[in-house]
């Protein structure tokens, strides 16, 4: 039973989360210089409907490259003012963190804090990513809007500003102690779509520096919540890879680069704000941010993957590909259009699912001949390739180095809880 670990798991995430982000609440500031526009509003656009595919960009040369923001200008510290040539709202993308005005103080000095308008938030379930802490923001320029959306991601303004900040307690039995950022990715809503970017922070933990190159961490070393040492290659995507799990190909065949985890059954939980615990969709209405938000009732929410008491086996189970796998394995990504394996929460097609389904991509060694042998998780693809940590095997292909034991028990007990089918 690994409830009690992702118990402490989840505490630990709610002491960063509150260690980092002990502000927050209330309006922007007068103080909030440095938030991009901050003195410089745009007129809003953001209650436009955009019927299905919320916060797509409405021009269609949103490619994740469409040309490094800050090329040939002064990336320096007037992040947010509109450069001559750029369209009006482009944020400039600084090489420093800091520099983006979203936070103040340092993980050195251990005062690291969102600005106020830079409003923290957590998942009912998050991805896995090497046991990794996470701690999310959400930026919402002022004078602008995010719009509700039952399904899809929130539709976010021009403007916007998503930050996550992974990290590591040394010992993940003090979760609050001797914690060590190791990066920090963007996602910035520009007028022609959105950009994503990662930041390194520095050994002195006083910066961290844009790498669109990514970064390994060599044999980095914690200890794990049973007190066991753990030691791994801990990997910061590339600017470039960042599209391998944020893209989705619009009706027209175009990519797009997409938030995922800003959606209203992830964000419906919730946070303490100031000392105070509030629901944080309701918190972002009670700010001036979100637009639409129904009655609470019929707001639609995921459970905590790992709480019993939240949902059955079945949902917990499908809630954990949703979000693990459904951004690449649904019919509007690559790797679900080749492999015709959708593992997104709308799916109810068995077959689609991976019930005796055998593989497209017919590889060896992966632990069986089908994707799903109902009632067996030991002779079950998807089982195995979340259980092994083989590179060129284990799903999902990047984004861990690690097993995640308590996901793949709850995979194989969702199998395994299948009634029984001979697969041919
Ligand atoms: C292995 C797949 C994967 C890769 C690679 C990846 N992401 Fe994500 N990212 C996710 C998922 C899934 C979420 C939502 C769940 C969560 O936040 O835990 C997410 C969330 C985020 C968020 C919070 C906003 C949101 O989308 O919900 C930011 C910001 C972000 N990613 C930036 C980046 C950047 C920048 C890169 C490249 C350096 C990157 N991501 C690479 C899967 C990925
Ligand atoms: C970054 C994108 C990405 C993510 C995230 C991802 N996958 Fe995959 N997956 C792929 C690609 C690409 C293939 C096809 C190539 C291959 O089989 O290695 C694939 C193939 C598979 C297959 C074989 C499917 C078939 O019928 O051909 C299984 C099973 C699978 N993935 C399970 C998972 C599970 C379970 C998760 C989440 C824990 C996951 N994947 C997350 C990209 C991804």
């Amino acid at each position: 039973m690994r409830a009690p670990y992702m118990t402490r798991l989840g505490l630990a995430a709610v002491l960063l989360a509150a260690a980092v982000a002990a502000c927050s609440g209330g309006d922007d500031p007068p103080g909030a210089d440095g938030t991009p526009d901050s003195g410089n509003p745009t007129p809003v656009d953001s209650g436009t409907p955009d019927a299905g595919d919320s916060g797509t960009p409405s021009t269609p040369d949103a490619g994740p490259d469409a040309g490094e923001p800050d090329a040939g200008v002064d990336a320096g510290t007037d992040a947010g003012t509109p450069d001559a040539g750029q369209p009006e709202g482009t944020v400039t993308i600084p090489n420093k963190l800091s520099e983006l005005g979203l936070f103040t103080g340092t993980p050195a000095t251990g005062d690291f804090q969102p600005v106020a308008g830079n409003v923290p938030y957590e998942l009912t379930t998050p991805l896995f990513s090497d046991y990794s802490l996470k701690s999310r923001t959400l930026y919402v320029p002022a004078g602008k809007t995010a719009a509700y959306s039952a399904s899809d991601v929130l539709d976010l303004p021009v403007g916007t500003i998503i930050t996550k900040t992974f990290a590591f307690p040394a010992d993940f039995r003090e979760p609050d102690k001797n914690v060590r950022p190791l990066e920090t990715r963007i996602l910035v809503r520009q007028p022609g779509g959105w950009e994503a970017y990662p930041y390194v922070w520095n050994d002195a933990l006083t910066e961290a520096d844009k790498a669109v190159g990514g970064k390994v961490f060599k044999n980095f070393e914690f200890i794990d919540a049973e007190g066991v040492a753990k030691k791994f290659d801990y990997l910061v995507p590339q600017r470039n890879q960042c599209q391998k799990c944020h893209h989705v190909v619009d009706e027209q065949d175009n990519q797009q680069l997409l938030p995922i985890g800003v959606k209203a059954r992830y964000l419906n939980r919730d946070h303490v704000y100031g000392g105070q615990t509030l629901n944080q969709l309701q918190h972002l209405a009670d700010l001036g941010k979100l637009t639409g938000l129904p009655p609470a009732i019929q707001v639609p929410r995921a459970p905590d993957a790992f709480n019993v008491d939240e949902a059955s086996l079945e949902i917990r189970a499908r809630t954990y590909l949703d979000i693990n796998c459904a951004h690449c394995h649904n019919p509007k990504a690559q790797p679900g259009i080749t492999s015709r394996l959708f593992l997104d929460i709308k799916t109810t097609d068995e077959f689609s699912l991976g019930h005796c389904k055998r593989p497209g991509s017919a590889g060896s060694g992966v632990g069986g001949e089908f994707d799903i042998v109902p009632g067996d998780h030991s002779t079950s693809i998807l089982w195995y390739r979340m259980d092994t940590e083989e590179s060129g095997k284990m799903m999902p292909e990047i984004g861990r180095a690690l097993r995640h034991d308590a996901g793949s028990q709850l995979i194989a007990d969702w199998i395994d809880a299948m009634p029984p089918r001979t697969c041919k």
